[in-house]
């Protein structure tokens, strides 16, 4: 595990989008594991800057988004899909046949559906590189404490914190999503490499049990320990319960010096 500690939020955007663009550029065809969340937004607006620069192709790029929020169409101003649309696909040139984010409007036979969801996640090779953001509570995608480590693509029932994080993205008097289709904690720990990104004070006690703390489903970021190829790019403010601050400050030396690709 890697932790990359940057200074806020601005630099966390701008880092993790050179590691997707040299991703990208060292495997044009790579299968890349989306999310969603304020802490994206910056690492989006980095990536389209790129691509309008011309240094970036994502024409052969297939993208799969880890969550959908349970009863919103893709139109709905609060779903991931229209986050999607609004902060990256209209920006850049993925081709629309290869995007994948679930469906928010499926009824019933929600089995059926999230069986082919990894269906198309293994049709397309797997993922390469899975972009992770992370709850207050320690979730990632949708699997809130207590999602078995193992778990697939599912419909999931919202925890009451994370209802009332959701709810202030919803007008007042609108019912924010009760329920939701997530990657699993399974599903996310099959892809080769992961990045998550946390910013603020808010997420410093879940990224310092994710890390430091033991391996546990009241901690669904904490599975990430069991996973070989995890970088965690955090701001100050995140990184402030951490208790190993200065030695990941020294392994980030020494990967300058040694292995400088896996920071650019
Ligand atoms: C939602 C998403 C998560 C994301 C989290 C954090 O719960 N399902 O994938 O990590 O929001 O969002 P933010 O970056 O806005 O704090």
């Amino acid at each position: 595990m890697l932790v990359i500690l940057r200074r806020d939020d601005e630099e966390i955007g701008r880092q993790a989008a050179q590691l997707i663009a040299s991703a990208v550029r060292k495997k044009p065809a790579l299968a890349l594991g989306l999310a969603t969340g304020g802490t994206m937004v910056g690492v989006y607006k980095h990536l389209v800057g790129l691509h309008k620069q011309g240094s970036l192709d994502f024409s052969r790029v297939t993208t799969f988004n880890l969550d959908e929020y349970l009863g919103l169409p893709a139109a709905h101003p609060r779903s991931f899909h229209h986050f999607m649309r609004e902060n990256f696909f209209a920006h850049v040139n993925v081709d629309s046949r290869n995007i994948h984010i679930p469906d928010g409007t499926i009824h019933g036979n929600y089995d059926q559906y999230c069986t082919s969801y990894e269906a198309a996640i293994r049709k397309a090779g797997g993922i390469d590189l899975q972009l992770l953001g992370i709850g207050r509570n320690g979730h990632i995608g949708f699997n809130e404490p207590t999602s078995s480590i193992g778990s697939r693509t599912r419909l999931k029932v919202l925890s009451r914190e994370t209802m009332d994080d959701n709810s202030k993205f919803f007008a007042p008097g609108e019912e924010s999503p009760r329920c939701a289709i997530t990657m699993g904690i399974g599903t996310i720990l099959e892809a080769r490499k992961i990045l998550l990104l946390a910013t603020g004070e808010a997420k410093s006690a879940a990224v310092a049990k994710s890390i430091e703390g033991p391996i546990t489903s009241a901690v669904s970021a904490s599975a990430l320990q069991l996973h070989a190829d995890v970088t965690f790019i955090i701001d100050d403010a995140a990184a402030s319960q951490l208790s190993q601050r200065d030695y990941y400050h020294r392994v980030l030396e020494m990967t300058a010096l040694l292995t400088p690709d896996r920071l650019s």
